[in-house]
């Protein structure tokens, strides 16, 4: 099987990985706009691999294989999958102009299949005027160690290409939930308005940062506490997710919470950026405190 990622930001790049981990697949076009992104997007698969064989858990072989199977570019190279999977930004516009192009222009095998990896948005209406049906195939960061997918079709998803996304899912080691088209599907519906309360509590004054995040780590067994969680995600996308959240439904208890809001323009947008609830330079983590700091665009890291 050859697949198409389209977009090599966190969620592409990690959803290249995990395909080409995989014995079934023989190629992975990691795509994006200009070829330096995809050549950045390979970088950091680089890096998770070097980290991995510094700690022994795999060898230079094993990464050469998988990293052998990746072909960074344009989408323009795109030409021969049998799956395209789209990852980029939460913008509905920007997707359905994608995949016009890939359909209308780029992709000539007749049976590919196009997913996207929304994380929120209608796939009805992503898929709305295209000559193909779209698929919902939702993978959670990071995508190589989350067992999850979501997969969802849209109103004109046919049922076969359903099937045949949770089979592709099952055979990436993953479980696949279908999911009906509804907003935030089921994963988002119930995490993100929890990071978005979180936030709401901190500006309350109810705990501090790492109080909050310590609290649900230790009081419920999460990986990560709430403001963690959404720097980890990005502040940008938690945002998103909770305007569609509210726009789609129009209840005020999806409501974004100001101070998200007050982050992302801001610039303090999480680990992407060096800066969100917590500091990351240097490698490290601090809690900011943001009572004290007026949120000012970071200097660029
Ligand atoms: N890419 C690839 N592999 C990664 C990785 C990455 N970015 N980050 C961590 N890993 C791998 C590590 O290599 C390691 O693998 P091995 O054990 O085989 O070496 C494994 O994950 C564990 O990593 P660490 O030991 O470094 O760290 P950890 O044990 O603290 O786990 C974590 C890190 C997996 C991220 C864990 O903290 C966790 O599960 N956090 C919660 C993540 C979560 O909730 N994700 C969902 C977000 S919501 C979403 O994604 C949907 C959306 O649309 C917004």
């Amino acid at each position: 099987m050859k697949v198409a990622v389209i977009g090599a930001g966190t969620m592409g790049r990690g959803i290249a990985q995990t395909f080409a981990q995989c014995d079934q697949v023989e190629k992975v076009y990691l795509c994006d706009i200009e070829l330096e992104y995809a050549e950045y997007g390979l970088k950091k698969i680089v890096s998770v691999f070097s980290n991995r064989i510094a700690k022994k858990k795999m060898t230079q072989q094993e990464a050469g294989k998988i990293l052998s199977k990746i072909v960074t570019g344009t989408d323009e190279i795109a030409t021969d999958p049998d799956l395209v999977v789209e990852a980029v930004i939460e913008d509905m516009e920007m997707k359905k102009k994608l995949f016009k192009h890939l359909q209308n222009e780029i992709v000539t095998n007749p049976d590919c299949i196009y997913a996207s990896n929304t994380s929120s948005l209608s796939i009805t209406e992503i898929g709305a005027g295209l000559k193909k049906p779209i698929v919902g195939m939702h993978f959670f960061n990071p995508a190589p160690v989350m067992k999850l997918v979501e997969v969802t079709a849209g109103l004109n998803t046919p049922d076969e290409t359903v099937e045949t996304v949770k089979e592709i899912s099952a055979t990436l080691g993953k479980t696949a939930v279908q999911v009906q088209e509804s907003a935030g599907f089921v994963v988002n519906r119930l995490l993100i308005p929890m990071i978005n309360e979180g936030i709401e509590v901190y500006s309350e004054g109810v705990s501090d940062i790492t109080g909050i995040d310590n609290a649900m780590k230790l009081g419920c067994n999460h990986p990560m506490g709430p403001l963690e969680l959404g720097d980890y995600i990005g502040l940008d996308v938690v945002l998103a997710i909770m305007n569609v959240l509210y726009e789609e439904t129009g209840d005020s208890k999806y409501r974004p919470a100001q101070l998200l809001k007050k982050m992302v323009r801001g610039g303090h947008l999480g680990v992407k950026k060096g800066i969100g609830f917590y500091d990351y330079s240097d490698g490290g983590k601090v809690a900011v405190d943001l009572k004290k700091k007026s949120a000012a665009a970071p200097e660029s890291k």
